[in-house]
């Protein structure tokens, strides 16, 4: 069974969680990790299971003025904040679009802050839609992983996104 991991992360946390859930994955699966820039050829070589996470901007997926935004405020003098190789360039959001007829298993992700979802929103609710929109079927509910008002991941998240990927691994293998 193989499984593709796509990845849009503007600070590292989001692709943290992402090689989390790769190693919750790994005893079931063949497990690739990519950026989201690297999507289109790695899902070209094929995957049993698709699964998409990306940073929660403004209640949603990113888009380039947030992208831009956070950048600029991983630039400011005070920050302890290091963008991702490539983070301003197009993510999950144009990815999704370029997206036509897949017929594979799939699940979305997020990361965001630690607060209910009213108020945070949540890019993987948009993620989850747009891969049933583009024909695959979704084997669980969007997850959300959190990080602090600081950005950085709450202490248990890594756990969490092992312990996901382990249930992906036995619901995918069922
Ligand atoms: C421009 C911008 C907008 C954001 N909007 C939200 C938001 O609406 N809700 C939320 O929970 N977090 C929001 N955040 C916090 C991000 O979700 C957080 O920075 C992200 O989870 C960190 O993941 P990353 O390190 O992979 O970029 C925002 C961050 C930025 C930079």
């Amino acid at each position: 069974m193989r499984a593709l991991i796509v990845y849009e992360s503007m600070y590292g946390n989001t692709h943290l969680i992402a090689d989390a859930i790769a190693a919750g994955l790994d005893t079931t699966a063949d497990v690739t990790v990519v950026p989201v820039h690297e999507a289109a050829g790695a899902l070209g070589d094929g995957a049993d299971l698709l699964v998409v996470g990306a940073p929660t901007h403004v209640h949603g997926l990113p888009r380039p003025s947030t992208r831009k935004a956070a950048v600029e405020a991983a630039e400011k003098p005070d920050s302890r904040l290091t963008p991702e190789p490539g983070a301003e360039t197009d993510g999950v959001r144009e990815w999704l679009d370029t997206l036509d007829g897949l017929e594979v298993h799939a699940a979305a992700f997020d990361t965001r802050l630690d607060a209910p979802t009213p108020i945070t929103g949540s890019a993987a609710k948009k993620i989850a839609k747009q891969l049933r929109h583009h024909g695959c079927t979704l084997i669980d509910e969007p997850h959300s992983f959190l990080v602090t008002k600081s950005t950085e991941l709450e202490p248990d998240q890594h756990d969490k996104a092992r312990e996901w990927g382990a249930s992906l691994g036995r619901a995918i293998s069922r």
